[in-house]
């Protein structure tokens, strides 16, 4: 019996595939190609990514000259591009993850969300049905966010079952993406699942969202600009137990499913912000207190969401997923790989990032 389960696992790891990653220069998706480069050598993992200001390749020096790593500049909205990747390659899998993924920059340039991430979804979805029928194992997996479940209020969780109200830009083209993969599921055929997490955290993660810009500013010492009251919740999840998800479902979850993946880890703003100001002041040897001068209550985000937090029994269920980072360690390790990794928060600050969220939510 253990032997034959053993020959399972074997074949399943030889068996030749060609994955295509979207989105695998960014914050997420990089930590999901590299874990199918180094588990799977058996696979060729295409990641396609059009460099965006969120993508960089220096998330992937690790594993770029890998036999089985292939990187492809290009955008998912140019339909001529994508038809003429899949002419060339037989994937058999697609990970969608490319997107605009910034809720405040949604704010202020919404077409932009909707031009990459509903008009994008739909052209790979386009292009996976020629490719789906050819290969009766083909998937399209969509990357998804609990932000389409829109708010909660002071209790209760967002299941599988949870209707869809998004709130804001961002989440209404997930949303959107979201439903026209179900669609080409029931009106084409295609195999397909989704999966709908929490907020993430840990290295690479671009410096314009709460955990990395907080960071960064207390290191540089300035200002933390706390949303109106600072009681809105979040439930956070290390990347890289996100990226052991996505693994599983593509491996084993059921086609025309939705998984919800989330940390059972919800933090109120303000309580996660002097968290971290302690542990900086801590890592940085600055007086304690040091850091909590620097936060600074500014003007609300409009629309902003009270309270995410995920059931996440589904997965745990079903496949036997559950997070394994503690978010004292997720937070240590993520705090430890920014003061390591300067030279890389340079490179992605410069530009107009400053000036970006400066010029949003002015005290
Ligand atoms: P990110 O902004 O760090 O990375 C997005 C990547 O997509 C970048 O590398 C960018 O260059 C690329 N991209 C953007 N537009 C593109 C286009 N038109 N063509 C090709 N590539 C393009 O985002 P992330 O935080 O890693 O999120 C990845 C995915 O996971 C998104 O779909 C997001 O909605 C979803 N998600 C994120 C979180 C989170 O907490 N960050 C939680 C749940 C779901
Ligand atoms: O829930 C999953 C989502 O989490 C993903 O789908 C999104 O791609 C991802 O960006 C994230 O969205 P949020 O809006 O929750 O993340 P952000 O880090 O921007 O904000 C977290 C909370 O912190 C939110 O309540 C707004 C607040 N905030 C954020 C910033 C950047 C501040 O108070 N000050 C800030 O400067």
């Amino acid at each position: 019996m253990f032997l034959a389960i053993l020959q399972e696992v074997k074949m399943k790891k030889s068996t030749p595939k060609s994955i295509l990653i979207t989105g695998g220069a960014g914050f997420i998706g990089s930590h999901v190609v590299r874990r199918f480069v180094n588990s799977y050598p058996y696979y060729h993992t295409y990641n396609l990514d059009a460099l965006t200001y969120a993508g960089n390749l220096e998330n992937l020096k690790d594993v770029q000259e890998a036999r089985n790593y292939s990187f492809v500049k290009g955008d998912i909205v140019d339909t001529d591009f994508i038809n003429h990747l899949f002419s060339q390659t037989k994937f058999d899998g697609v990970i969608h993850l490319a997107a605009e993924s910034h809720v405040d920059r949604s704010i202020s340039n919404p077409l932009s969300f909707v031009r990459a991430n509903v008009l994008g979804t739909v052209n790979l979805l386009n292009a996976s049905l020629s490719a789906a029928k050819d290969n009766p194992s083909f998937k399209f997996y969509h990357i998804s966010t609990d932000e389409v479940y829109g708010t909660l209020g002071d209790t209760g969780l967002f299941t599988e079952m949870t209707p869809y109200s998004p709130n804001s830009p961002y989440s209404a083209s997930k949303a959107s993406s979201d439903h026209f993969v179900r669609a080409y599921g029931e009106t084409y055929d295609l195999p397909f699942v989704i999966s709908n997490c929490s907020n993430n955290y840990g290295p690479n993660h671009f410096p314009e969202k709460l955990i990395p810009l907080f960071i960064n500013n207390i290191i540089n010492n300035r200002p933390l600009p706390v949303y109106g009251d600072g009681n809105y919740t979040r439930d956070w999840l290390y990347v890289k137990d996100h990226a052991e998800a996505i693994d599983l479902i593509f491996h084993k979850g059921k086609n025309g499913e939705t998984y919800n993946i989330g940390g059972f880890n919800e933090w109120k703003n303000i309580d996660l912000t002097k968290l971290l100001c302690r542990l900086m002041d801590k890592k940085l040897n600055r007086m304690k207190g040091t850091s909590e001068k620097l936060i600074t209550f500014v003007k609300d985000r409009p629309g902003h969401d009270l309270r995410y937090a995920i059931d996440a029994s589904k997965i745990n269920r079903e496949l036997g997923w559950k997070p394994s980072v503690t978010f004292e360690e997720g937070l240590e390790r993520t705090i430890d790989w920014y003061l390591d990794n300067q030279e890389w928060l340079d490179h992605v600050t410069s530009g107009d990032y400053t000036l970006y969220y400066q010029k949003q939510y002015q005290p």
